[in-house]
Formats: C-alpha cells, sequence, structure tokens
C-alpha cells in the first residue's frame, strides 16, 4: 500500500501487529525529525529506553550520535529525519530476524516515499544490508557513497557499537564530516 501523508501513514502503523514484535513492544517507535529533511538516518531497532519513550535514539548510543550529528549542524529536532528498519524493539536487543525485517520495512518505505531524502545514512552493519547490500561490510566500507536510483546511501558505525568499541569513534567522525562535505558539494539547504 501507498500513502499520500504521514498522518495516516503514523496512524496506520501505530497500530502494526504485522509480526510477533508487535505482541511485545510498549512502545512502537515510528521515527521522529522533520518530515521535509534531505537527510534520513535509519538504525536497527528499538532498544529498550527507546520502547519505553517511543523514540529513536533516546539512550546513551543516542546521546552518542546526538553529538556526532551535533558537530555536523545537524539535528533531530530541525533538518533530519531519524528511523529504523524495524519498529518495535526484538526481545532483549536481539537482532531483528529477516523475516521481521521484511515486514517492517514496508513501513520505512512509505517513510522514505514521502519524505524523499536525497541522502540516507545507514547506522550499523543491519540497516547497511537492508539498504545498500547484503554483503556490506562497515568497518570496509563505512564512508563510501553509493548511488541507487534517486538516493545517494551511506553506512557507517552504530553508535551502539561506538560505545562498545571506542577505537572506531575517529572514523565515524570522519565519515560524518564526510557526509557534511556532501551536503556541501550537493547545496543542499539544512
Ligand atoms: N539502536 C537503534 O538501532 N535504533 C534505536 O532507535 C536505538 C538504538
Amino acid at each position: 500500500m501507498k500513502y499520500e501523508n504521514f498522518e495516516q501513514l503514523k496512524k496506520d502503523c501505530s497500530n502494526c501487529k504485522n509480526c510477533p514484535l508487535g505482541e511485545t513492544r510498549t512502545n512502537l517507535v515510528f521515527g521522529v525529525g522533520n518530515e521535509n529533511a534531505d537527510i534520513l538516518f535509519v538504525g536497527e531497532g528499538p532498544g529498550e529506553n527507546e520502547d519505553l519513550q517511543g523514540e529513536p535514539f533516546v539512550g546513551k548510543a543516542g546521546q552518542l550520535l546526538d553529538k556526532y550529528l551535533n558537530v555536523i549542524d545537524l539535528d533531530r529536532k530541525k533538518n533530519i529525519y531519524i528511523a529504523n528498519i524495524v519498529k518495535c524493539r526484538p526481545p532483549q536487543n536481539r537482532d531483528p530476524k529477516p523475516e521481521e525485517q521484511d515486514v517492517c520495512i514496508e513501513w520505512l518505505r512509505n517513510q522514505t516515499r514521502l519524505i524523499k531524502p536525497k541522502i540516507i545514512v545507514c547506522l550499523g552493519r543491519i540497516a547497511a544490508q537492508k539498504l545498500i547490500s547484503e554483503d556490506f561490510r562497515v568497518t570496509k566500507q563505512h564512508g563510501e557513497f553509493i548511488q541507487k536510483g534517486n538516493i545517494l546511501f551511506m553506512g557507517t558505525f552504530h553508535p551502539a557499537a561506538l560505545l562498545r568499541n571506542p577505537l572506531n569513534k575517529p572514523d565515524a567522525l570522519s565519515d560524518f564530516q564526510k557526509l557534511r562535505d556532501k551536503i556541501n558539494e550537493l547545496n543542499i539547504k539544512i
């Protein structure tokens, strides 16, 4: 199904029980930000804090993400949109199963159609393998821009992975700086 407006999409999504994750969630995490943004960030799925608050990236990983965004003048309240591959928390924060991703991604496709981003940044392996290519390797291909249709994709480290492995933080920061350079190069007004 294709949606014509965000409100209807959000309303239908909030009632979703298309996979078993819908039975165990506290809150569905639809997404946050500017619905007309040129830059869309996509994570993996809600964790505990996100499930409790209904907003993506609000835990420690989210605070780190906000820091990186801030460095390049991006702000979830102003000029970007943030969503996830799956909208409901996988129990014990396990990876979302391929079948859960396949069912849920239709919501993200509809969000993408309405937002019409110029750039999509995939946060971590799950999002990059789902949206860029199934053999995407974050450690090797982070920071590379890949054109698919009208949209430029880039994969970078998941902020939670950076908390576990801070040695990758300089590389992540450089990916965000490359994003900033790309925004300038394409004359995207943020
Ligand atoms: N990790 C994700 O991938 N998404 C969130 O919303 C929070 C943590």
